[in-house]
């Protein structure tokens, strides 16, 4: 039951989120991407749109579409979302991180189809830009929420990443569990905040979830002066 849907709580807010996965070309016909369906954050873009935010999404690879009353703007590899996001940071009060975003990409983009020569083929991958940890770096006000999807450590790998990124919330998923993470309707999460383990969501669907984790972070950012 969305109880706390319409509540009008995140009126004249300006939230950010980013979902789904990038895509890292490789030539004219072929990218390297992942599992990244942009479910939980279309969910929580249309949350917080419910909640009277107004929401821009920036989108890579989905199957979903673009709630109604949401601003999307669609990106394809992780330096496009970057140079999005950093287009419209300052002006955010909440930013939301749940894209997943490619941590490498091929050094040489090739500008033709590239034809198979040997038996093997090695790539050569370079980093990309950790788009939150720009973002943790620049912030002044922004409430900052990042994703982090682990199969093991949970806590020890969530609690890092909130600190190295300087988050607010990480919202932690063990992806090796049935039912979370990248694809699938349902999600069951554990949010992390600076002082640790803030709540447990059980296994519900991305809706739910998203609804519960926006106003979590409508109550925080609250307590926080915002
Ligand atoms: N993220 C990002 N830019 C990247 C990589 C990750 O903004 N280049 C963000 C994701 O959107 C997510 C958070 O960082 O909110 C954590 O992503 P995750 O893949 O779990 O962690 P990484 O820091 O990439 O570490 P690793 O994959 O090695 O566990
Ligand atoms: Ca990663």
């Amino acid at each position: 039951q969305n109880w706390f849907a319409e509540s009008g709580r995140l009126k004249g807010k300006r939230v950010l989120v980013t979902a789904g996965g990038t895509m890292e070309r490789l030539d004219p016909v072929r990218f390297l991407t992942n599992d990244s369906s942009g479910k939980m954050g279309f969910a929580i873009a249309e949350a917080a749109m419910r909640m009277g935010a107004d929401v821009t999404l920036v989108a890579g690879r989905t199957t979903e579409q673009p709630p109604a009353g949401v601003r999307v703007i669609h990106v394809a590899s992780a330096a496009d979302m970057l140079e999005a996001v950093m287009k419209d940071f300052d002006e955010m009060d909440i930013v939301v991180k749940s894209a997943a975003v490619a941590d490498y990409r091929p050094v040489i983009v090739h500008e033709q189809k590239m034809k198979k020569t040997g038996e093997r083929l090695v790539l050569e991958l370079e980093r990309t830009t950790d788009i939150l940890a720009t973002l943790g770096e620049r912030k002044t006000r922004q409430f900052l929420v990042g994703f982090a999807a682990e199969t093991q450590q949970v806590a020890h790998y969530a609690m890092d990443k909130l600190r190295r990124k300087n988050c607010d919330l990480i919202v932690a998923n063990d992806v090796s569990q049935e039912g979370v993470g990248f694809n699938g309707d349902t999600n069951a999460v554990e949010v992390y905040g600076p002082d640790g383990l803030i709540v447990s969501l059980p296994l519900m669907s991305k809706r739910e979830m998203a609804s519960r984790l926006m106003e979590l972070i409508a109550v925080r950012l609250a307590a926080a002066g915002g």
